[in-house]
């Protein structure tokens, strides 16, 4: 299958090339419940003050979830670190960019404010410090049928939030695909490592991955899907393996925690997943196992199906890719009509046959 869209595709000498993904930052009006939730879901505290939250995983990164207290809850956007001081210079001649700024928050370093075509935020860091890492659970040993671990000794991983390791990915919902997957390709160096198509092979939903040469980096770092409205679908976190991503469900499930989606195991990206709802309807996702590609490997064209998103477990449900009825998303649907070239009822309708 052969897209008909000019994207995504690599850009041939992009701005920079992020090296990694930061954070994200929501806008919520209640810090003490999105910190209740994200503890429960296995992130780390670092600090809240009551206008800032911030917490993190056990890896090294200072903090990868950044919440700013706000009348209205709102995914803001991300931050991406690139690999140069030189990297800030030239983002920030970019129109719309701001100035270099010191970022105040643990682990310091610079950041340059840009906007993409979709409207969200994007931060590009550099300097930034590790923290010290914090022990998690190591990997259970299997009893492989041709090679047991354990003898006389039994599984019993501990019954408690999972060890968020590290922020996986981002998966933004987009109007105008086209200029803004062309944006993150041009200035971020993002390379399209699977695309699910429609039948006129226009994109549906690609997974872009970093380049980051011979060294293996996620299948996907960002995920863009085509919709009428930009919109967060979802942001993820690694964990350690699938019994933490099974112990992590049933902990969330008994604390009261809506479920979305899963436990699975995806088909692009191959990650077992489990997908629950924060207080405010935005899916966060735990996944381990996914797969790691250098920059040579090719991009995947693929037929856009629900079924296509998952090798077992639950097919996607409906509830996962539809707007909920309101009259935001009526008046977003009516813009997006007016004001995209990438939207038009066929494309409505044949997404939502195929996914809705
Ligand atoms: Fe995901």
């Amino acid at each position: 299958m052969q897209l008909t869209t000019p994207q995504p595709a690599r850009h041939p000498n992009p701005t920079t090339k992020a090296s990694a993904l930061a954070y994200a930052i929501f806008d919520r009006p209640d810090l003490k419940k999105a910190e209740a939730y994200l503890i429960d879901f296995g992130l780390r505290t670092v600090s809240n003050d009551g206008q800032l939250l911030l917490m993190r995983g056990t890896g090294p990164a200072p903090y990868c979830y950044v919440v700013q207290k706000a009348d209205k809850p709102r995914f803001v956007g991300l931050g991406l670190e690139v690999e140069n001081r030189a990297d800030l210079d030239v983002l920030s001649k970019l129109a719309g960019a701001s100035a270099i700024e010191t970022i105040t928050w643990p682990g310091g370093g610079e950041r340059v404010r840009l906007t993409d075509p979709s409207g969200f935020r994007v931060d590009a860091i550099f300097g930034r410090s590790s923290a010290p890492e914090l022990p998690h659970r190591l990997p259970l040993p299997l009893n492989s049928v041709d090679a047991p671990a354990r003898v006389n000794g039994t599984q019993r991983p501990p019954f408690a939030p999972p060890d968020v390791i590290r922020l996986g990915h981002v998966a933004l919902e987009l109007a105008d695909y086209q200029a803004t997957s062309a944006w993150y390709t041009q200035h971020f160096g993002f390379i399209p490592s699977d695309v699910q198509a429609l039948p006129d092979g226009s994109p549906a939903v690609a997974f872009m991955r970093l380049d980051r040469g011979d060294r293996p980096t996620d299948h996907h770092t960002l995920a863009l899907a085509q919709t009428f409205a930009p919109a967060l679908n979802h942001i993820s976190f690694e964990l350690v393996d699938p019994d933490a991503v099974g112990i992590g469900g049933r902990l969330m499930r008994d604390r009261g925690w809506k479920h979305a989606w899963g436990i699975g195991r995806h088909l692009l990206g191959s990650q077992i997943f489990d997908y629950w709802d924060d207080p405010w309807g935005d899916k966060h996702e735990h996944y381990c196992d996914g797969d790691l590609f250098t920059a040579d490997q090719p991009t995947g064209v693929h037929p856009a199906s629900r079924a296509g998103m998952a090798q077992w477990g639950q097919v996607m449900p409906a509830s996962f890719t539809r707007p909920k009825p309101s009259l935001s998303n009526v008046r977003a649907l009516i813009h997006g009509l007016r004001a995209s070239p990438d939207v038009n009822l066929n494309k409505l309708r044949t997404l939502m046959r195929l996914f809705g």
